[in-house]
Order: C-alpha cells, then sequence, then structure tokens
C-alpha cells in the first residue's frame, strides 16, 4: 500500500449536516480514514454570503490538507460547494474534490406527476451554480423552490420543536403532495442537514412522496475519484477523526447519534 493511500479523506460542512455524507462515506469506503470537520462556530453558511462562505471554505481545506493531509476532500455542504468548488479547484489543481448538489436530475427520474419540491438553504438557492442546473432542467419537471431559513440552525441545535414547525412551514408552502397530476411527488433535501429531519419531513408529505438525498451519489463519485487516482484503501477497518470549531461534546453527541460512532 502506497503511504498516500493511507492518508484519510478530508469532509467538512458548516456543522453537523454533513454527518449525512459520512454515513454513506463510510458504507461506500469501510476501508478509510476519515478527518471529519464541523465549521460550527460560523454556521448557518446558508444565510450569509458567498465570500464569507468561501474564506471559511479555504481556511478548512487548508488546515484538513496541511495539517491532517488529506488525500481526497469531501464538501459535504451544498453551500459551500456552490460558493467555492470552482475557486478550490482553481487554488488544488491537483487534489481530487468532491461536492455536493441537490438531487434535481435523480428526481426528475423518480417523479411521476413532474412536480417537484426542492428545500435548501438560500444561498443555494441563489447560487449560478444552482441556477445553471435548475435551467438545464427546465421543461423536464416543474421545480418548487424554497429556501428553509433557520431549519439548518434549528436541526444542528437539536431543537426538536422548531424543526417540526419549520418543516411544516416549509412543506406547506411547496403546496399538495401525492400522485395526482399537479401534485409534488418528489421532495428534495438540498442541504445535508435535512436528512436528520426525515421523520418531521415524512409526517408532513405522507408515506408515498420519494425524499431525494445525495450521500450515496456523493459517496460512489469518491470512490470512482479514489480509485482513478490509484488512493483506494481497501483493507483494514477505517477510523473518523471529529475536528470542531463549535463544542466537541456536541459534535460527538450527534454522530453517536446518527452514525452509531
Ligand atoms: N449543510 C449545509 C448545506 O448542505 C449548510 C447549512 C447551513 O449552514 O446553512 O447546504
Amino acid at each position: 500500500m502506497g503511504s498516500e493511500t493511507a492518508l484519510p479523506i478530508g469532509v467538512f460542512d458548516s456543522g453537523v449536516g454533513g454527518l449525512s455524507i459520512l454515513k454513506a462515506l463510510r458504507a461506500e469506503l469501510p476501508g478509510e480514514d476519515f478527518v471529519y470537520f464541523a465549521d460550527t462556530r460560523h454556521a448557518p453558511y446558508g444565510e450569509r454570503g458567498d465570500g464569507y462562505v468561501t474564506e471559511r471554505s479555504r481556511a478548512i481545506f487548508n488546515r484538513l490538507i496541511e495539517e491532517h493531509g488529506a488525500k481526497l476532500m469531501v464538501m459535504a455542504c451544498n453551500t459551500a460547494t456552490a460558493a467555492a468548488i470552482h475557486l478550490l479547484r482553481v487554488d488544488y489543481p491537483n487534489l481530487p474534490l468532491v461536492g455536493v448538489e441537490p438531487a434535481l436530475k435523480p428526481a426528475v427520474a423518480r417523479s411521476r406527476t413532474r412536480r417537484i419540491g426542492v428545500l435548501a438553504t438560500r444561498g443555494t438557492l441563489q447560487s449560478a451554480k444552482f441556477c445553471a442546473l435548475h435551467d438545464s432542467l427546465k421543461g423536464q419537471a416543474d421545480f418548487v423552490l424554497q429556501p428553509c431559513d433557520g431549519l439548518a440552525a434549528a436541526i444542528e441545535a437539536d431543537d426538536t420543536e422548531q424543526v417540526d414547525a419549520l418543516c411544516a412551514r416549509y412543506t406547506r408552502a411547496i403546496g399538495e403532495y401525492g400522485s395526482a397530476p399537479g401534485q409534488v411527488d418528489a421532495l428534495v433535501l438540498g442541504c445535508t442537514h435535512y436528512p436528520f429531519a426525515e421523520t418531521h419531513l415524512r409526517a408532513q408529505v405522507g408515506p408515498g412522496v420519494a425524499l431525494i438525498e445525495t450521500g450515496e451519489p456523493v459517496a460512489r463519485q469518491t470512490r470512482r475519484l479514489l480509485e482513478a487516482g490509484g488512493l483506494l484503501k481497501a483493507e483494514g477497518q477505517g477510523q473518523v477523526e471529529l475536528l470542531t470549531t463549535g463544542s466537541p461534546a456536541s459534535l460527538r453527541a450527534a454522530a453517536s447519534r446518527w452514525l452509531g460512532l
């Protein structure tokens, strides 16, 4: 095994949301070591500007690459990917890099009514990257875009009452759910925090609506890049190191609650 192969994969988000991506990464790549960075003190990213999110993303890349030797970076945050991935690709031309974006294309493939709800942060929905994706799919489905101010923060704080209230408000704002023409039958979870509100969302939209997240495709893309670069560590049991600018105890509690770590 080459020495580079043994290096960890860096994963980051504004907070605990990226743990939903880390979960899929660990299932797909059980031999890999991960360094997960939650930028909790600077969250939420979704209600701040691109400049701020880009600056934070650069600082975190620096730290995970310089101090931890990350061999590949996963931006487990839709907002940061939308704001900064094109700039980071320029800063690190030789680094394998995976971003996340709201799963509009998989939603088109799943939806029968062709009416699709999209829950995401304001930053993601306003970004040029998202607008280009949305434009490229116009004509294939009607997308109802819903910015979800406060929802990532409520999930971050594990404030169940607030999560429930915001899930109710935002899903209702999208419209009616069901399989009849004009009804929404697929809901894109366009922020990596939202899979952790799945029970609240499911209670609002009912059993027949597809809730679409991005963990598995991101994990498969990560495997492809590792294989292409000869960087895959297939053997052994991978470890996870958790880092945060916030409370280490809260991050550990979330990782234990959601990933059994
Ligand atoms: N989890 C992030 C995303 O995927 C950002 C949430 C936030 O900090 O606003 O967009």
